[in-house]
Order: C-alpha cells, then sequence, then structure tokens
C-alpha cells in the first residue's frame, strides 16, 4: 500500500532537484502534490510527468520570498484540496564567495529564500495543517547547517538557521498539541543545477563549471555525489507515520561526509 494515501504535500523549489526528485516520490506514494516554483517551465514537465504517470499533481508559481504568494498559495490549497498533511520546503539558492565579497544585497537575498522562506512557509501552513488533523513539516537544511564551509558563510548561515527554526518550531508544535511533527534534512553533495549557478573561481576550483562530483570526491568517503531521489526517500520516511516519533530530529543524508 502507499504510503501517503489520502494526504496533500505541498513541495517548495519542485521544478528541479532534490525538489522535483521529492515531488516525484510523494506522488509516487499516493499524495496529492502541489508543486510550487518560479521556474514555470521546470514546474509544468514535474506536473505532467506526474499526471501521465498515475499520480496527483497540480503546480503553482510562488516565489517563496514573497508573503502574499504564500497565503495566495494555502488560500489555493484550502479551497481546492480543503487539506494539507505534508509541506516541503525545499526551494534555496546558494551564494559562494569569500564573505569579504559578500555584498549586503548577496547576504539579504540568501537569507530570504532560503531561511525567510521557511519562516513564512511554516507560518502560513501550520493553521491549514492544523486545522486538517496535523501532519508533517520538513526543512531542507544542508550538511552546511551542521558545520561550517569556507566560501559559503552566507549560506551556511541560513542553513544553521533553518535547522534551529525547526527544532524550535518542533518544541512549540508539541507543547502547544499542534499534532505537527518538523523535522529537517541535511543533505551532502548532491547531483543537482545548483551547483551550475556557483563559479568556480568561488570555491577557488578551475575550469568552467562546479562538477558536484568533484566536490564529493574532496570531502565525502567513497567520493561519490547523492542523487536528489537519496535526499527524497528521506522525505518520505519524514512524511509518513514512519516516523511518527520523530520531532525536531535532523535527518542527515551525506554518505559520512559530516561523520
Ligand atoms: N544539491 C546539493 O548539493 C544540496 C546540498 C545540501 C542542501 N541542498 C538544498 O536543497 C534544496 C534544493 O536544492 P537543489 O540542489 O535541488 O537545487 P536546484 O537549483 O536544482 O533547485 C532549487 C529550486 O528552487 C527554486 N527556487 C529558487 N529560488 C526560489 C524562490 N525564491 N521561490 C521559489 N522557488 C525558488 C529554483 O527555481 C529551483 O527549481 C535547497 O534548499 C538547497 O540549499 C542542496
Amino acid at each position: 500500500m502507499a504510503r501517503l494515501n489520502g494526504k496533500v504535500a505541498l513541495v517548495t523549489g519542485a521544478a528541479s532537484g532534490i525538489g522535483r526528485a521529492t515531488a516525484n516520490t510523494l506522488a509516487r506514494e499516493g499524495a496529492r502534490v502541489i508543486a510550487t516554483d518560479v521556474n514555470d517551465s521546470g514546474l509544468q514537465e514535474v506536473v505532467d510527468g506526474i499526471n501521465a504517470s498515475a499520480g496527483s499533481a497540480r503546480g503553482l508559481r510562488q516565489d517563496v520570498t514573497s508573503e502574499a504568494d504564500w497565503q495566495k498559495i494555502v488560500d489555493d490549497i484550502a479551497a481546492q484540496e480543503g487539506e494539507l498533511h505534508v509541506l516541503v520546503n525545499n526551494a534555496g539558492i546558494a551564494w559562494a564567495g569569500s564573505i569579504l565579497e559578500m555584498s549586503l544585497a548577496d547576504w539579504r537575498r540568501q537569507q530570504a529564500v532560503n531561511l525567510e522562506g521557511v519562516f513564512l512557509g511554516i507560518r502560513t501552513s501550520v493553521p491549514l495543517m492544523r486545522a486538517s488533523g496535523g501532519g508533517s513539516i520538513i526543512n531542507i537544511s544542508s550538511v552546511a547547517g551542521l558545520r561550517g564551509s569556507p566560501s559559503l558563510a552566507g549560506y551556511c548561515a541560513t542553513k544553521g538557521g533553518v535547522r534551529l527554526l525547526t527544532k524550535a518550531v518542533a518544541r512549540e508544535s508539541a507543547t502547544a498539541g499542534w499534532n505537527i511533527r518538523v523535522n529537517s534534512v541535511h543533505p551532502g553533495v548532491i547531483d543537482t543545477d545548483i551547483w551550475q549557478t556557483v563559479t568556480p573561481s568561488a570555491l577557488n576550483l578551475p575550469g568552467n563549471a562546479v562538477d558536484p562530483h568533484v566536490i564529493a570526491a574532496a570531502g565525502t568517503p567513497g567520493g561519490k555525489a547523492g542523487r536528489p531521489e537519496d535526499i527524497a526517500n528521506g522525505v518520505l520516511f519524514l512524511a509518513s507515520e514512519e516516523s511518527g516519533y520523530m520531532n525536531g530530529s535532523e535527518l542527515v543524508i551525506d554518505m559520512g561526509s559530516s561523520a
């Protein structure tokens, strides 16, 4: 039996990489998926793929930094699906380079997408999730939220923030009896397009493009980058009742890179 039958799941940043794999995996396990992103064409591909393979998905344009967008999305789900059980705060960007060269605008943009987006997602979704009987919130942090990474100070600050935001809300939820579990996922180096947004020189690497396999070869025991599906499987576990006693936890999926 599918592990998420009857559940409604919202996945942000679902057009690409980890979000795309997560939308596919949750849909395969029976969830009705609302996939959101700022990338319309990527989103359409994901939604079409899920609906063509007997899953159920619809796509909505959403900028996670916009308070108004969040309200619109949750109102739309309340009107269409009438309930929400799973929220995956996945959308993210990476600014790489020396902190001495990071402008305040870059810092604020990094914070707005990776940390404020998660705050807005939680705050806006919890009332509908509570009215739906409860559920599971999964925030995508990083191994960069567990330890510092050179050239990724701003990114690390957001991912460390996501880690403790998760724990604080997990405890508030349990104390207040919301019946919503809140956990974070910490991927290691995963082969997605996010690496193409980083210039090699910012990471002190040669060449014209950053290859996640080269990064993984340097810092991951065994030397292999992970696949988006490796993370989606962890999200699935946290979304399902199999993880029913997990709240405020950090699920590290990194092949030992932070061990
Ligand atoms: N790939 C890795 O090695 C890795 C490692 C650790 C953590 N992560 C985290 O995983 C998450 C997913 O990243 P990915 O690797 O799949 O990258 P990706 O670039 O493949 O996908 C990110 C998605 O987020 C969307 N997005 C960006 N800004 C947005 C905004 N303002 N509103 C809505 N959508 C927005 C993009 O359009 C894109 O579809 C991110 O939070 C990232 O920080 C990735």
